[in-house]
């Protein structure tokens, strides 16, 4: 009996024993799987963070099966900073004509002053901003706003970072023979240095630049088409411009340019200041629709000049290094559709099967109005 009570006694000495050493394994554990559990979260928020710093999946021309494109999501692109309702006033730095002696209408290179803006009205290039013109429309409600591609890079034609230029050309058509003025073209094309302007934006995702200095390039552009290929352009060779944002282009920039007289071509000497400074890397191809013919005898469109270089060209999209950017006039969608069918064909390559497959590898960029 004494000694049953002794046993039963000393095996109850040992319970708390049992159970502090219970509690240490216990707490040991939590602390190794705490520790694992935050490895294992901020592994996939750093495979997030580089899931969208990553370029998109490259899509390969002669591939039609190739996997499945994630579209780069520019998660950091300033986007509605400004909006109709309030608006930012900038002001009117410079407004001049960008045509010559003997061009068709009337374009103009505009500057705004955004210094004053708060919260900052920053931007990239590729984007646009809306202009709300002044005065009501004919129901006697304000104008709405119209949309114009920036010019100039985030850096400005100041280098400074705060202003933004555009290129607007002014809307004048015949009805019932009358000449009718687009509201907002022609404010803007009016408008004088320190005159007060609403600006909202930024807006656009469509038009960026990929952010390899080792991709190519290729622009078609009509008109004020060239706006956001300005800013690509001045991004890739202007000299201040590369000092400023350490970005160092080593691809090849191709640019199609349509415009109906050579007096209309837009922005000519700083192109033509490219091409002798940087021979390998920019290329530079007009369509002057009124001044030359296509080999049916019409007009010079630049899907003309798309055609005729057709071998060249698809070899350089062939490359997944190869972006396409397309702006102006909207009425030259279809003829560039046709003419980039015909020239895939001349490669065994199907052009309506191609170009959604460069649309979700985020390679072909389209922006016409
Ligand atoms: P409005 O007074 O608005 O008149 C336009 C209207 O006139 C049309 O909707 C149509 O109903 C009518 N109309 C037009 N032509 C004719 C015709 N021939 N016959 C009969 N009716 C006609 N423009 C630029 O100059 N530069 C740019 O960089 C630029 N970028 C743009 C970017 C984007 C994303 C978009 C969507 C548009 C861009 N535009 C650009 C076009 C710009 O937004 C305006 O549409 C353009 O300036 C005309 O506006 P408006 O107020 O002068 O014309
Ligand atoms: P055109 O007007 O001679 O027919 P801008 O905006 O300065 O007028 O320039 C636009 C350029 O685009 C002009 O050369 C114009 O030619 C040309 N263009 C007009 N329609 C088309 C089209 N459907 N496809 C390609 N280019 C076009």
């Amino acid at each position: 009996m004494y000694s049953q009570v002794k046993v039963l006694a000393g095996g109850l000495v040992h319970i708390p024993v049992i159970i502090g050493v219970f509690y240490l394994v216990q707490t040991l554990f939590n602390k190794r799987a705490l520790k694992f559990s935050v490895d294992n979260k901020s592994q996939k928020l750093d495979s997030k963070v580089s899931s969208i710093k990553a370029e998109p999946k490259k899509v390969s021309v002669s591939n039609p099966a190739a996997p499945k494109p994630v579209k780069k999501k520019h998660a950091d692109v300033p986007v509605n900073i400004y909006r109709p309702k309030t608006p930012y006033e900038g002001t009117v730095i410079e407004n001049y004509s960008l045509l010559k002696e003997g061009a068709i209408g009337r374009v103009n290179h505009i500057t705004f002053d955004l210094k004053d803006s708060d919260p900052f009205l920053n931007y990239v290039e590729g984007q646009s901003i809306g202009i709300l013109p002044s005065g009501e429309d004919s129901n006697g409600k304000p104008h709405k706003l119209r949309l114009y591609s920036i010019a100039s890079t985030r850096h400005g034609d100041n280098f400074e970072g705060n202003t933004v230029s555009l290129c607007v050309r002014q809307l004048q058509y015949e009805k019932d023979g009358e000449t009718i003025n687009g509201v907002c073209s022609t404010y803007l094309c009016d408008i004088k240095p320190g005159d007060k302007v609403k600006i909202t934006g930024p807006v656009g995702k469509e038009m960026l630049l990929p952010d390899e200095e080792d991709s190519n390039i290729v622009m078609l552009a009509t008109g004020t088409g060239i706006a956001p290929m300005r800013a690509y352009l001045r991004r890739m060779f202007e000299a201040t411009e590369k000092e400023k944002n350490n970005w160092n282009f080593k691809g090849k920039a191709w640019l199609f340019m349509g415009a109906p007289k050579s007096a209309n071509l837009l922005y000519e000497e700083d192109f033509q200041r490219y091409l002798s400074d940087y021979p390998d890397n920019f290329k530079y191809t007009k369509a002057i629709s009124r001044e030359e013919q296509n080999v049916k005898g019409g007009r010079m469109y630049i899907q003309d000049r798309v055609l005729e270089s057709a071998n060249e060209l698809f070899k350089m999209i062939e490359n997944e290094k190869t972006h396409i950017y397309l702006c102006g006039l909207k009425g030259m969608e279809p003829g560039i559709d046709e003419a980039m069918t015909k020239a895939a064909e001349e490669k065994g390559l199907n052009w309506s099967e191609l170009r959604p497959q460069l649309k979700k590898a985020g390679r072909w960029h389209v922006e016409t109005y």
